[in-house]
C-alpha cells in the first residue's frame, strides 16, 4: 500500500529521538480512536471505511451509471474540501489526455470571470449534469457559480429535463441549498455532519464524481478500509506509517522546520498535492503554529524551486511522493549519430530515468540540509489511492494533537469571508462596511 521511508533522516531523528514521542504519539492515537480527542464531533471520517453505509454507496454507483449514460459532461461545483478530493483522485486515476465520457469539469473553485465566461460557453452545446457540492450550502464562490450555471442551463432545457440533471451534495438538513434541492425536487445526497469537508473525499463528495469518471469506489474504500485497519490496530510506529509519519514531521517542526515541501515526481499526482496541502493546512495552522505545507512538482520544479530548496533557508523538509510502479514503460531509443549524447540511456525507460532523479535529488536535498521522507506508493489505482486518504487523514488527526490544536475546525477562513460580505454590502453588514472602506481607503490602492 504505502511504503515509508526515512532512511535519510537516520543522522538527523536518531532510534532514541524517535522514542521520546513515542508517548505523547500513543495519547494521540489513544484520543483519537477512543474519540476523546479535540474536535471529537467531526470524528466522523475515522471509521466510514470500516463501516460504510452499503446502501448509499449503491444508491451512488446507481446514480453514477445513470449519468454516464446520458450526459455529455459532468460538472463538479464546489471549493475547498467539496472538490479538491474527487479531482485529485479522477486525475491519479484517467490516462493523461484521454478523453473520459462524460468529460469532468470543475467550476466554482475561484471568482475569475474570464474562466467563468469561457466555461459557461460550453453549457450551450450538448448534455451536462450539475453535481454542486457544498456542506454548509452557503459558500460563497460556488454558491455563485452554480447560479450562473443553472441560469445558462435554463436558457436552453425545459424544467423536467433540467430537474434530472442537477445533483446537490450537501448537509442532510440544513443550509440554503438543502433547503432549495428540496423545493426543487433535485436528486440530494447527504454529507455527514461529523465528516468535515476537507476529511470528506470517501462520503458522496467523492464517491459519486469518482464513479461517475468510471473508477471502482468499492476499490477506493476497500483500499481506505485497509488502511483504517492498520491505523487503528498498532501504536507502535515500526508498523504503523501514519504514526511514523506524525512523529517525524512533528519531531522536525519541533526542530526548526517550519515547512513541509510534497514534491511528486509524476503529473498524475498534482492535484493529490493541492488536496493535501489543503488537508495539512487547514487542520494544523492555527493558534500561531503548524507547519506550512508546501508541494513540488519534479522533475519540472527541480528548474525552478530546485534552487531555492538546495540552498534557501534552511526551513523545509521533503516528503516525497513516489509511485513505484507505473502503467506504461518507455524505452528511449538508440540513435545511430548519438547527436544529442544520450545513446548511454539507450534501451532503457524512462521509469528508470525518473527513479535515478529522484534517487539524485533525494541525496542532493538532503546533503543541502533538508531532511528528506520518502512515502511510495505502489501503484496508479484505486486500492493505493483509498489507502493513500486515509493515511494522511489518519496522520493529520496526530499531528495536529501532538501540535496542540483542534485538526478538525477552521476557525481562520471565516476572516476573509466576513470582510468580503461587508465589502459586498450583504444584508446585515452595513456597519462593517463603512468600518472597512475606511481603512481600505488609506492602505490599498483603487483599480
Ligand atoms: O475543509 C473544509 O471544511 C473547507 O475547506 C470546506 O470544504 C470549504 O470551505 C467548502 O465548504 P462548503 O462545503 O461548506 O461549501
Amino acid at each position: 500500500m504505502i511504503h515509508l521511508d526515512d532512511g535519510f533522516l537516520r543522522e538527523i531523528i536518531s532510534a532514541k529521538k524517535l522514542e521520546t514521542i513515542r508517548p505523547r504519539l500513543e495519547r494521540a492515537a489513544q484520543q483519537v480512536n477512543r474519540g476523546e480527542c479535540a474536535g471529537n464531533d467531526f470524528l466522523g471520517w475515522r471509521d466510514l471505511p470500516i463501516d460504510p453505509d452499503r446502501v448509499e454507496i449503491e444508491r451512488i454507483k446507481q446514480e453514477a451509471q445513470r449519468i454516464r449514460t446520458e450526459v455529455d459532461r459532468f460538472v463538479v461545483i464546489g471549493i475547498g474540501g467539496s472538490y479538491l478530493g474527487a479531482r485529485a483522485a479522477i486525475e491519479f486515476l484517467i490516462p493523461p489526455f484521454s478523453q473520459p465520457q462524460p468529460q469532468m469539469l470543475y467550476f466554482g473553485h475561484h471568482l475569475g470571470s474570464d474562466y467563468g465566461a469561457g466555461f459557461l460557453e460550453l453549457l450551450d452545446s450538448g448534455t451536462t449534469c450539475i453535481n454542486v457540492i457544498s456542506k454548509s450550502g452557503t459558500t460563497t464562490e460556488p454558491a455563485i457559480a452554480f447560479r450562473l450555471a443553472l441560469d445558462r442551463l435554463n436558457r436552453r432545457s425545459d424544467a423536467k429535463t433540467l430537474k434530472k440533471r442537477i445533483i446537490a451534495t450537501t448537509d442532510p438538513r440544513h443550509g440554503h441549498l438543502r433547503r432549495l434541492a428540496e423545493a426543487q425536487g433535485w436528486t440530494t445526497f447527504a454529507i455527514p455532519p461529523d465528516v468535515g469537508g476537507r476529511f470528506s473525499v470517501l462520503t458522496p463528495v467523492g464517491l459519486l464524481p469518482i464513479a461517475v469518471a468510471g473508477f471502482d469506489i468499492d476499490a477506493l474504500l476497500a483500499g481506505a478500509r485497509d488502511m483504517a485497519l492498520l491505523c487503528q490496530e498498532s501504536m507502535d510506529p515500526g508498523k504503523n506509517p501514519a504514526l511514523r509519519y506524525a512523529a517525524l514531521r512533528t519531531l522536525l517542526y519541533e526542530s526548526g522546520k517550519h515547512v513541509e515541501i510534497l514534491s511528486t515526481f509524476d503529473p498524475a499526482l498534482h492535484y493529490m498535492a493541492e488536496w493535501w496541502k489543503q488537508l495539512f493546512g487547514e487542520s494544523e495552522g492555527k493558534d500561531g503554529k503548524g507547519l506550512f505545507p508546501a508541494s513540488a512538482h519534479l522533475t519540472t520544479d527541480l528548474h525552478s524551486l530546485g534552487q531555492y530548496i538546495q540552498d534557501g533557508s534552511r526551513i523545509l523538509f521533503e516528503t516525497f511522493l513516489w509511485l513505484e510502479e507505473t502503467r506504461e514503460t518507455l524505452v528511449i531509443p538508440e540513435s545511430t549519430q548519438d547527436a544529442d549524447d544520450l545513446n548511454y540511456l539507450a534501451g532503457r525507460s524512462l521509469d528508470a530515468v525518473n527513479y535515478q532523479a529522484y534517487r539524485g535529488t533525494a541525496l542532493a536535498h538532503s546533503d543541502g540540509g533538508v531532511p528528506v521522507i520518502t512515502l511510495g506508493l505502489k501503484r496508479r489505482d484505486e486500492y493505493t489511492l483509498g489507502a493513500l486518504y486515509y493515511f494522511f487523514e489518519y496522520t493529520v488527526a496526530i499531528s495536529g494533537l501532538l501540535l496542540g490544536v483542534n485538526p478538525f475546525d477552521q476557525p481562520g477562513v471565516e476572516a476573509y469571508k466576513k470582510n468580503m460580505f461587508a465589502l459586498l454590502g450583504k444584508p446585515g453588514y452595513e456597519e462593517e462596511q463603512k468600518r472597512l472602506e475606511k481603512r481600505l481607503d488609506r492602505s490599498i490602492a483603487d483599480f
